[in-house]
C-alpha cells in the first residue's frame, strides 16, 4: 500500500483532526446553543461529555483506523469482521448527508465575507432575502466546494495536512485577536459572566441532551471520520495523547468563540443578555445578529466582520475535507478508483444532494416545509431533516456502534495492543483502565440510551425527558 498515502508528520495528523473537530459546530453551533439553553451550564455539561464519553470514543476509531489501514468500511472487513461492515457504510452515508448541507451553510458564511467587507451590514435583516437567491448563494457554495475538493484531491501530506497546517494557528491567531478585541466593548462583561457562570438550576434534559449531540458533533465522531484519519497515522505515535490533544483544540476553539461573541452580544443588548428574550440565541446568532455588532462598531466594523467570517470559512473547510476524505477514502480503496477521480466524482454527487437543502430556505416550497414530525406544530425544512436523521440519529448511532463492536466483538485486548502502540506505558495505566471501563459500559450505555431518546423525541413527539 506504498500509494496509499499518510501524514508525514505527528503534528501533522493532530493538525487535521484538529481541523476536521473544529468547524462550524464550534463557532457557529456552540455559542447558538449556549445562547439557546443554560449558558454556562450547557458549557459545564458538553466539557464533562467531551472528555468522560467522547473521548474513549475517538480513542477507538483512531485505533481501529491505525490497526487496518482501511477506510471505514474496509476496516471492518480487514479485522475479520465483514458482517459488522454496515457500521462503516452507514458512516459513507452519514458523510454524504452532512457534507451536502453544511456546505450549503459554508456557503453563506463564505458569502458574508464579501457582504461584510463592503459595509454590506443590511444583509443580516434580510437574512432570508440573502439565502433566497439561490444562485448567488449557491454559487458561493459550489465555490467551497471546489476548494474543498482541491485540498482533498491533493491527498493527505500534500493536501490535508498541508492546508491544515496553515489554517489552524491561523484561526486561533486571528480568534485570540478578536477576542481581544470584543474584550475592549462597553458591557461586554454582562456577557462574559452569562458565559462563564454556570446557574446549575438551568440543567435540564433538553441542556444535557443538546450538550452531548454538540460534544459529539463537534469531535466529528460516530461516522469514521477519525478511522479514516487514524488510518494515515504512523504507527509510532501515541494514540491517547494525540486524542487528548485533538479534544483539548476542540474545546479551546469552542471556548473561544464564546469568548469572542458573548461580550460582543453584552454590548449589543447593553447588558440585558441572558433575559430569556434572544433573538440573540440560537441558528441564527453568527448570521443575524453578530453582523448588527459589526454595523455598530462602526469604523472598523467591515474589517472585523469581513475577518470573523472568513475565520469562520477556515474552520469550516478543514471540516469539509474530512467529510469529503470518507467516502473519498473508501471509493479509493475498493473500487480502485484514482484518487483525483473519486474526488470530484463524490463531491459533485454529494453538491448535487445538497441542493435540496439550498432551496429549502424559502425558494422551494416543498423543500421548506419539508415533513412534519409527529407531535410538532411547525414543519421542518429539508436542511433540518437531514440533520435530524444524520447529526442526531446517526451519528450516536455510529458511536454506539462503533464502541460496542470493539469491546465485545473485536475485543479489548486488541483494542489495547493497538493503543499500547507508540505508548509503551499504556498496558496497566489507569487510562488505560479508564478507557476499558468507558468502552465496555460508559459509552455504549449512555450513547445507546440517546439514540433512542432522540429518535422518539424528533420523530415521534414522544419526548421521556
Ligand atoms: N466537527 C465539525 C464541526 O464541528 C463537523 C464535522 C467534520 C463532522 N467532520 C465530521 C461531524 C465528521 C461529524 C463527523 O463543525
Amino acid at each position: 500500500m506504498a500509494t496509499r498515502g499518510g501524514f508525514s508528520s505527528r503534528l501533522g495528523f493532530i493538525a487535521a483532526a484538529a481541523g476536521s473537530a473544529v468547524g462550524l459546530g464550534n463557532i457557529w453551533g456552540f455559542p447558538a446553543e449556549v445562547g439557546a439553553g443554560g449558558g454556562g451550564a450547557f458549557v459545564f455539561m458538553y466539557l464533562i461529555f467531551c472528555f468522560v464519553l467522547c473521548f474513549p470514543v475517538m480513542v477507538t476509531e483512531i485505533a481501529i483506523g491505525r490497526k487496518t489501514e482501511k477506510n471505514p468500511v474496509g476496516a471492518f472487513n480487514a479485522l475479520g469482521f465483514k458482517k459488522w461492515n454496515f457500521i462503516g457504510k452507514l458512516g459513507i452515508i452519514s458523510g454524504f448527508l452532512i457534507l451536502s448541507f453544511y456546505n450549503v451553510i459554508a456557503g453563506w458564511a463564505f458569502g458574508y465575507i464579501f457582504e461584510m467587507a463592503m459595509g454590506n451590514f443590511g444583509v443580516a435583516e434580510n437574512f432570508s432575502a440573502f439565502k433566497l437567491q439561490v444562485f448567488k448563494v449557491g454559487g458561493y457554495g459550489l465555490v467551497f466546494m471546489i476548494t474543498t475538493a482541491y485540498v482533498v484531491s491533493k491527498g493527505i501530506s500534500g493536501g490535508i495536512e498541508k492546508a491544515s497546517k496553515i489554517l489552524m494557528p491561523t484561526l486561533i491567531l486571528m480568534m485570540i485577536g478578536l477576542v481581544i478585541y470584543s474584550f475592549t466593548l462597553e458591557n461586554s462583561g454582562a456577557g462574559l459572566s452569562f458565559y462563564l457562570l454556570p446557574d446549575l438550576s438551568e440543567i435540564n434534559g433538553t441542556v444535557v441532551y443538546n450538550a452531548l449531540g454538540q460534544a459529539f458533533f463537534s469531535l466529528s465522531l460516530g461516522m469514521g471520520a477519525l478511522i479514516t484519519y487514524g488510518s494515515y497515522v504512523r504507527k509510532d505515535e501515541n494514540i491517547v495523547t494525540a486524542a487528548a490533544l485533538i479534544t483539548i483544540a476542540d474545546i479551546t476553539v469552542a471556548v473561544l468563540a464564546g469568548l469572542l461573541i458573548f461580550p460582543l452580544l453584552g454590548f449589543i443588548t447593553q447588558g440585558n443578555i441572558g433575559n430569556g428574550d434572544m433573538a440573540t440565541a440560537g441558528p441564527d446568532l453568527i448570521f443575524v445578529t453578530l453582523p448588527q455588532v459589526f454595523e455598530q462598531i462602526g469604523t472598523g466594523g467591515a474589517l472585523v466582520g469581513a475577518l470573523f467570517f472568513l475565520l469562520l470559512c477556515f474552520a469550516a473547510l478543514t471540516s469539509t475535507v474530512s467529510l469529503l476524505e470518507v467516502p473519498v477514502s473508501y471509493v479509493v480503496d475498493e473500487f480502485n478508483i484514482r484518487r483525483k477521480r473519486a474526488v470530484w466524482m463524490v463531491a459533485g454527487l454529494i453538491f448535487l444532494i445538497g441542493i435540496p437543502s439550498l432551496v429549502g430556505n424559502g425558494y422551494s416550497e416543498f423543500f421548506t416545509n419539508f415533513i412534519t414530525y409527529i407531535g410538532a406544530d411547525q414543519p421542518t425544512s429539508f436542511l433540518g431533516f437531514i440533520g435530524s436523521i444524520a447529526n442526531d440519529t446517526m451519528l450516536p448511532l455510529g458511536g454506539f456502534l462503533v464502541v460496542f463492536f470493539a469491546a465485545y466483538v473485536w475485543k479489548k485486548h486488541n483494542l489495547d495492543d493497538e493503543l499500547a502502540k507508540g505508548n509503551p506505558n499504556y498496558k496497566g495505566s489507569f487510562v488505560q483502565k479508564y478507557l476499558n471501563f468507558a468502552v465496555s459500559y460508559v459509552s455504549p450505555v449512555i450513547l445507546g440510551i440517546i439514540f433512542i431518546l432522540t429518535v422518539l423525541g424528533t420523530f415521534f413527539g414522544i419526548n421521556l425527558i
